[in-house]
């Protein structure tokens, strides 16, 4: 046991329960994670999916890269180490939102093989792999940051695409390909296969 987790005693067992808490949501809760290039359209369709489940009643988190890295994140940048410190913290947060109830909708570029796993390890059954799937061409010729601009011209470093690897998701749960669907086809996709997964079943 690590030094300085020796005098913890945590009290999760005496706490009111996962199951308390889904029943008086009427949802069961699920953390969606959606990996892919910066410019694929995770947040684009994290906003989308909320706003759809809002309206049928579902209450849901949006947990996304540029806004936790300006808080909770704001002492992490983008090399290997930082990247997995960052997805390990999100993990523990999506942890905590997973046992209150609520779905948590996860925009991460997470680029890695490893990383997503780690991400998978800490969140356990309820981590839903979703890969937003746009090519590189595709999203540097959106440029909607103007990051990609940057990243070639050398004014950001270890950007994901240009100098450091994206690793595509082997076997996601749902791959969307934002080039060949519209918002509205994408989003729409996402609820059909959100849905089943979140209503209870009671
Ligand atoms: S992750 O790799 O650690 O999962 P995260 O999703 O939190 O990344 O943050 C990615 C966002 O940070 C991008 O959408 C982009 O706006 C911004 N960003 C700034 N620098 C980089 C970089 N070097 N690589 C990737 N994204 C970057």
């Amino acid at each position: 046991m690590a030094k300085h987790t020796q005098n913890i005693h945590p009290v999760f067992e005496r706490m009111l329960g996962r199951a308390d808490k889904a029943a008086l949501l009427g949802q069961e809760a699920r953390v969606f994670w959606m990996t892919g290039l910066s410019g694929s359209g995770k947040s684009t369709l994290a906003i989308g999916l909320e706003k759809a489940l809002y309206q049928k009643g579902y209450l849901t988190q949006i947990l996304d890269g540029d806004n936790i890295r300006s808080g909770i994140n704001s002492n992490l940048g983008f090399s290997e180490e930082d990247r997995m410190e960052n997805i390990r913290r999100i993990a523990e947060v999506s942890k905590l939102f997973v046992n209150c109830g609520i779905i948590t909708i996860n925009s991460f570029v997470s680029p890695t093989r490893a990383i997503r796993q780690q991400a998978r390890q800490i969140i356990g059954g309820d981590f839903v792999e979703i890969y937003i799937n746009a090519s590189l061409e595709v999203c540097e010729q959106r440029d909607v940051k103007g990051l990609y601009k940057k990243a070639r011209s050398g004014e950001i470093a270890n950007f994901t695409g240009i100098h450091q690897p994206f690793e595509a998701p082997e076997h996601p749960d749902l791959e969307i390909d934002t080039s060949r669907n519209t918002i509205e086809e994408s989003v729409e996709k996402l609820v059909d296969f959100v849905l089943p997964l979140i209503r209870k079943k009671n």
